[in-house]
C-alpha cells in the first residue's frame, strides 16, 4: 500500500511539474483554436491583403497573417509584450503551417479557412513564424518575423 501511494504522488508531481516548466517556458495559447469559413467577409478579405497588425483594445491586437508560397505577409510584425494577440490566419494558395517558435502556437493554414489563436508574449525578442508543412520549393525559406517589443 505504502509503494502503490508513493508512486501516485510521485506521478502527480511529475505531471504537475512537467506542466509547470512547459507553462513557464513556452507561454499558454489562451481560448481555443478554432478554424471557421468565412473568408469571403469583406473587412476580413480586406485585412487579409496584405496581411495586417490592427489594435483592437488598450492591450490587444488583432494578426491578420496570409501564407503564399513562398512567403508570410506581414513578414515583419512588432507586438508588445504582455498584451493579447489574436492571430487570424489563412492561405493563398496550398496549405501552409504556421508555426510560432518557441511557443506552443501552431495552425494550419489552409485556404478558404481562417484559423484563430490567441497568444500572450512574456518576453521581449525576436520570434520566427515558420511554414512547418510542406509547401514545395522554397518551403524551407517561408519565415516572417514577430518582434515583442
Ligand atoms: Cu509554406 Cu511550407
Amino acid at each position: 500500500r505504502f509503494w502503490i501511494f508513493g508512486v501516485l504522488v510521485m506521478l502527480v508531481l511529475l505531471t504537475i511539474g512537467t506542466m509547470f516548466y512547459v507553462v513557464h517556458d513556452y507561454g499558454l495559447v489562451t481560448g481555443t483554436q478554432s478554424y471557421a469559413t468565412d473568408p469571403q467577409a469583406p473587412a476580413r478579405e480586406a485585412a487579409f491583403q496584405d496581411g495586417k497588425v490592427v489594435r483592437t483594445g488598450p492591450n490587444s491586437y488583432a494578426v491578420y497573417m496570409v501564407g503564399r508560397a513562398w512567403h508570410w505577409a506581414p513578414d515583419v510584425i512588432h507586438v508588445p509584450e504582455g498584451a493579447e494577440i489574436t492571430f487570424y490566419v489563412t492561405s493563398a494558395d496550398v496549405l501552409h503551417g504556421f508555426e510560432i517558435q518557441g511557443t506552443p502556437v501552431n495552425l494550419t493554414a489552409m485556404p478558404g479557412v481562417v484559423g484563430t489563436v490567441k497568444y500572450t508574449f512574456r518576453h521581449a525578442g525576436l520570434f520566427r513564424i515558420i511554414c512547418n508543412e510542406y509547401c514545395g520549393m522554397f518551403h524551407h525559406a517561408m519565415v516572417a518575423r514577430i518582434i515583442v517589443d
